[in-house]
């Protein structure tokens, strides 16, 4: 074959769009049930907004991003995720000035340069949600409690919900500094990338999936210990609020994102319906974000989910979506001369909201009549030049085999009042 689509992108195809369309109706409807607004950004943007906000050291701004120059020699990259260019917009179109707390969502494409695998795509999709103004714990409670509101609509109950606070700027760095001195003593011992980070983010360290790093840190101080007094208590206010509103959670403290804007709160939802990536969702604060983009200092909070792995997950548990049909109406034509009465008719239909089909690559009889099996037509009326003459055919619902005589100009009522 000439071309393939490109390694780690996938075509979604007519048999699966339905699926995709079903999911994101649901976020919209959770989306709103909340109200957060949608919001659209371009899918490439300057490449220092990207390094800039998700950090210099991290894996998808030092490996994973789709970076080029444009013809202009200006540096452009894909969107690697969704937070970003949310806060761009949001200072570039002075929306702290319409409301004190900005409240929006987005669903789309996102690209990351990883080895592909299953659940990890290079094209791949994300849903997410930012509220930006308020230092309150109850955004963050609310934005955990939004996300999860999605995949309870959808059915989904394997989920498990992990919280951390990585602290601040005032009482991470001793933190880290401290944590540094440990790991630097057993150094040698860790894998190549654990000491790496060693220098650039000691945090991720105890966040490693290499088994032989997770026991040589497993006695290692957790940032929880060394929270400061503010970051202490909102991280206590955010578990009282996800406690009265009933969902369950376990504090993690070695949960740190791969992204380096979080201050506070992160989690991440993770199912065991999924393989190795098993993160459905991430999330958390990043209040120092705004100020680091050269807007006015202002804290926010949100999360980004895959839509891919939760279609995974869907299928999983075997949870059956609607099947996408809308009732249809195919008109076959009995002969040549009604061929073309049938299409009038058919765009016809179509502008009075009527779903209708005829054929378009002139068959006889009898393969229109499989055409309207195989499309699983409501209805299929036949007409030739004898109904055309008498004005009247037979309107045939497919579903009981029984057939009504009607009136050529009231295919549209009639249809209306059945389908009713
Ligand atoms: P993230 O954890 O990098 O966070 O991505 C969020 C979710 O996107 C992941 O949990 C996963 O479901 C999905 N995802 C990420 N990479 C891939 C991939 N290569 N293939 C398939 N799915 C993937 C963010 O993107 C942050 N912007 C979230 C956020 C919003 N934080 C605050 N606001």
């Amino acid at each position: 074959m000439a071309f393939r689509s490109i390694k780690g992108t996938k075509d979604i195809l007519p048999a699966d769009s339905h699926r995709w369309q079903h999911v994101e109706a649901i976020v919209r409807d959770v989306f709103q049930t909340f109200n957060y607004k949608e919001i659209r950004t371009p899918i490439f943007e300057q490449t220092a907004l990207f390094s800039r906000s998700i950090g210099e050291l991290t894996d998808i701004v030092g490996k994973e991003m789709y970076t080029f120059e444009d013809r202009s020699g200006d540096s452009i990259t894909l969107r690697p995720e969704g937070t970003a260019s949310v806060i761009r917009a949001y200072i570039q179109n002075n929306l702290a000035e319409q409301l004190p707390l900005t409240k929006v969502y987005y669903i789309g494409p996102m690209f990351r340069q990883e080895r592909p695998q299953a659940g990890r795509l290079r094209q791949f999709h994300q849903f997410g949600a930012e509220a930006i103004g308020s230092p309150a714990a109850e955004v963050d409670a609310e934005i955990i409690a939004m996300a999860i509101a999605v995949y309870r609509k959808l059915g989904i109950r394997q989920y498990a919900l992990k919280i951390n606070s990585v602290g601040c700027e005032k009482c991470r760095p001793v933190y880290k500094a401290t944590l540094q001195e440990l790991l630097r003593k057993i150094a040698p011992q860790l894998s190549p990338d654990s000491q790496r980070r060693i220098d650039q983010n000691p945090m991720r360290v105890l966040d490693s999936k290499d088994e032989e790093d997770q026991s040589l840190t497993v006695d290692m101080p957790l940032i929880n210990e060394f929270l400061c007094t503010e970051c202490s208590e909102h991280f206590k206010n955010v578990q009282r609020l996800l406690t009265s509103f009933e969902i369950d959670f376990t504090v993690d403290g070695r949960l740190v994102r791969g992204l380096d804007y979080y201050t506070k709160t992160a989690f991440e939802l993770t199912s065991t319906a999924l393989g190795s990536q098993d993160a459905l969702a991430g999330g958390g604060r990043y209040d120092l974000l705004t100020q680091e983009l050269e807007g006015k200092a202002t804290p926010g909070v949100g999360f980004a989910a895959g839509i891919e792995r939760l279609l995974m997950v869907l299928d999983k548990t075997g949870f059956t979506l609607p099947d996408g049909r809308h009732p249809l109406l195919f008109i076959a034509a009995a002969d040549d001369s009604a061929r073309e009465w049938a299409l009038a008719e058919t765009i016809r239909l179509r502008e009075r909201g009527i779903a209708a089909e005829t054929d378009l690559l002139r068959r006889s009889l009898k393969a229109q009549m499989r055409e309207a099996d195989r499309q699983e037509a409501t209805f299929v009326l036949v007409a030739g030049a004898r109904e055309l003459e008498e004005g009247k055919a037979a309107l045939k619902r497919m579903q009981d085999g029984t057939s009504e005589l009607i009136s050529l100009d009231t295919i549209a009522s009639t249809l209306q009042r059945t389908s009713s």
